[in-house]
């Protein structure tokens, strides 16, 4: 399987392509600038070699997203999973008195303008079967377990489950899914040390779900990193 991964340069996105390669598929590691990617990703380059394509990919950046999309278009590539990973965490302690409101521009620009602007782009060419649009959401967003702050990335997030719910009824007539992940509280740069989940497990569970190793049973299409269901 092709898959599309974008923020693929650190974090969840980089440990998702080892994940993706070490199971045998194809990644194009989507960056925004892949010319400073770092030792860990030239080392999946070095023990991966073909299998791993870098692609230069701006969440914020519809035509170049429009133009990657027509590249691989003429290369004759086709996708089995397009992987919305990126995203920004910004205005976090921010009260609603104190809020900065490029805060929530950046914040809808990347977390659900990015992944719209890839979906809308990359479609055509998720043709492989059983394939999949995985939008990594958060437990943040989630209405039932609203809490007062993180005005910004919440709400991004809130939004970005909406777009996967609307999405997975066109996918559904193709045979494909597309699913809202929580991925766990992982030790990354935007999860910070005292997180509790190892990323790598997180990877584990979402290239599961892609391999449809698991089926989840959600009727919004929200789940966490093994399956179940979370609440909207
Ligand atoms: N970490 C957690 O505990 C946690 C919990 C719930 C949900 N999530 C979600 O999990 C996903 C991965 O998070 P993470 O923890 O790996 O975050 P991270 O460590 O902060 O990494 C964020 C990634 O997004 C990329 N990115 C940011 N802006 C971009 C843009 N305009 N275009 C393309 N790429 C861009 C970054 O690339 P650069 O290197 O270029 O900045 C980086 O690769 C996110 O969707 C996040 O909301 C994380």
């Amino acid at each position: 399987m092709n898959l599309l991964i974008t923020g693929a340069g650190r974090g969840l996105g980089l440990v998702l392509a080892a994940e993706a390669l070490e199971r045998g598929h194809y990644v194009l590691a989507g960056m925004r600038n892949p010319d400073q990617a770092g030792d860990a990703y030239h080392e999946l380059e070095r023990q991966f070699g073909e299998r791993l394509q870098a692609v230069q990919l701006d969440a914020s950046d519809e035509e170049g997203i429009a133009s990657l999309a027509a590249e691989f278009a003429r290369d004759g590539r086709t996708l089995g999973s397009i992987v919305n990973n990126a995203a920004v965490l910004e205005g976090q302690s921010s009260s609603i008195e104190e809020l900065d409101f490029r805060d929530m521009e950046v914040s809808f620009d990347i977390n659900l303008y990015g992944p719209m602007r890839v979906v809308k782009h990359m479609l055509p060419l998720l043709q492989e079967p059983n394939a999949s649009v995985i939008n990594i959401s958060s437990e943040a967003g989630s209405l039932t377990n609203a809490y007062p702050g993180n005005y910004p990335y919440t709400i991004s997030k809130t939004a970005l489950n909406m777009f996967t719910k609307k999405l997975s009824g066109v996918l559904k007539e193709r045979g494909a899914i597309a699913l809202s992940v929580h991925p766990g509280w992982m030790q990354t740069d935007m999860g910070g040390k005292n997180a509790t989940l190892d990323p790598r497990e997180s990877a584990r569970g979402i290239m599961d779900l892609i391999e449809r190793k698991i089926e989840p049973n959600s009727s919004f299409q929200f789940v966490d990193h093994v399956g179940r269901e979370m609440e909207i």
